[in-house]
């Protein structure tokens, strides 16, 4: 009896709900399942960077860290800024004037995502909210004089979208970053001193659900203490039955451990990849921060932002579209129209996107590209341009005498025929008269 009693305890509270500090633990965690049902996400790069708003949110370090310096940065502010000018001085400008967290929040919603991550700290250590440990360098001291975290947050909530946060590991000129660096990562100043304690009340304070840890290459997980804050962070803290996080906590960990994976900036997986990832990538493919200089030719049009987030949703990722707002709290009218392209998109096609799985199939060359998503028992197979002839072969597809094919947006069943028993199908699409050149979407069931 006792015997048994002590069995059932076991099965009852199995030994292994906590996680311990060290990947294998960590990385059998699952992901929480609204982040593979959400697909869409907006990435915000919004900083003291985007007052000069040249070159990128690297100005800082493209003017005054890397030798030799860019000389395009150094030219930009002989020209433009007295001499002796410093980089802090040009946080007071960074004044957010119109920022309204709501309008915000609306676009957001409007462009279909389900997610939306801002940065709280970039590589600059300037935070977008009153971090204790950043005294001085952080947006209710100087420059807008306000939570942004906290407003934005409450607004994106508001609108049932999940909150995130980019959090940079490492800061480019911090004194006792430099020293740890100095010392072969050997001492912890900086992780003690300043990087754990921010980051740990930044979770309390906010309750991210999205952690997307970045500049984290230049020294391993052991210096970061990532294991450790890991941890904590799935067993006790207010977000750890909710909360994702990415694979960039420390030098090697990139693709290889944490929570779903980015790898590199833009990865674009040329196969399904067997763990969850997400590919971020930006309007202004010149940066993530805003530029004053910015072109329209720099910029991906929305055919090409629908065609790769099609690409990246039939491999199995999500996707992560990023826009730099203005300092004072603009978006550019130019990102609003592609958000809302997306979104009036998503609107018609979104039941191909939202909580899909890959499909048998990801891909196939019709006579236009053909990408694959499924959920329950209905396939989708999205053309990302629009066919040459009113017909469109789909070879992978196995029909049967139960098989429908609709055009989503369209409520009539299309006309189909076999290619050859149980192996491919013609279908006869409807006038595609969308001459915007974004894709559409057939949906197949009763197919193999
Ligand atoms: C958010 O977007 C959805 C889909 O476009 C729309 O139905 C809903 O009304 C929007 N919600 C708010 C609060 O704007
Ligand atoms: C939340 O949204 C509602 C409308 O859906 C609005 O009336 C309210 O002011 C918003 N509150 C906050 C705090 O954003
Ligand atoms: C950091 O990690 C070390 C072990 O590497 C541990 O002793 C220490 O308690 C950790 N500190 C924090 C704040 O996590
Ligand atoms: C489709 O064509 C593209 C471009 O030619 C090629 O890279 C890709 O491998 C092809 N995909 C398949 C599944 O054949």
């Amino acid at each position: 009896m006792i015997v048994l009693t002590f069995v059932l305890l076991l099965v009852t509270f199995p030994c292994g709900a906590r996680y311990t500090a060290d990947w294998t633990s960590l990385d059998a965690r699952p992901l929480p399942s609204w982040y593979g049902e959400a697909k869409v996400g907006i990435f915000i790069h919004w900083g003291v960077f985007s007052v000069p708003g040249f070159d990128s949110e690297w100005f800082w370090w493209h003017w005054q860290g890397q030798t030799p310096p860019d000389p395009k940065c150094v030219a930009y502010m002989d020209n433009n800024y007295p001499p002796g000018f410093s980089y802090p001085e040009f946080a007071p400008e960074f004044n957010a004037q119109f920022f309204k967290p709501e309008e915000w929040a609306d676009i957001f919603n409007a462009s279909g995502a389900k997610y939306v991550v801002l940065t709280a700290k970039h590589h600059e250590g300037f935070t977008n909210w009153e971090s204790p440990n950043s005294w001085n360098w952080n947006s209710v001291d100087t420059g807008p004089h306000r939570d942004l975290v906290g407003d934005l947050g409450e607004a994106v909530r508001n609108r049932s979208l999940h909150f995130g946060l980019y959090n940079s590991l490492y800061e480019w000129f911090n004194p006792l970053y430099l020293k740890d660096k100095q010392n072969g990562f050997q001492t912890q100043e900086f992780v003690l001193h300043k990087l754990l304690p921010e980051l740990y009340n930044m979770v309390v304070r906010y309750r991210p659900e999205v952690i997307w840890s970045d500049g984290d290459w230049e020294a391993p997980d052991t210096y970061w203490n990532s294991t450790q804050f890991l941890a904590w962070l799935y067993n006790d803290s207010p977000v750890k039955d909710t909360v994702v996080t990415n694979d960039r906590w420390g030098a090697g960990c990139a693709c290889k451990h944490g929570g779903y994976y980015n790898c590199e900036d833009k990865y674009t997986p040329g196969q399904l990849p067997s763990h969850k990832w997400e590919k971020c990538t930006s309007v202004d493919k010149l940066s993530w921060g805003y530029r004053r200089n910015m072109k329209m030719s720099d910029l991906m049009d929305l055919p090409t932002i629908i065609e790769d987030l099609v690409h990246t949703v039939a491999l199995g990722g999500n996707y992560l579209l990023n826009v730099g707002p203005t300092p004072d709290g603009m978006i550019p009218v130019v990102f609003e129209e592609r958000l809302r392209g997306v979104g009036a998109w998503l609107e018609v096609n979104g039941e191909a996107v939202y909580s899909s799985e890959p499909w048998r199939v990801q891909m196939e060359n019709s006579s236009v590209p053909v990408w694959y998503t499924s959920k329950g028992d209905s396939i989708y197979a999205i053309l990302t341009r629009k066919p040459p002839k009113p017909t469109v072969q789909l070879l992978e597809p196995k029909t049967s005498a139960n098989t429908k094919v609709t055009l989503l947006g369209n409520p009539v069943p299309l006309s189909w025929s076999p290619i050859k028993p149980n192996a491919g199908l013609t279908i006869v699409l409807p006038e595609l008269c969308d001459t915007a050149g974004k894709a559409w979407t057939l949906k197949l069931d009763g197919v193999k």
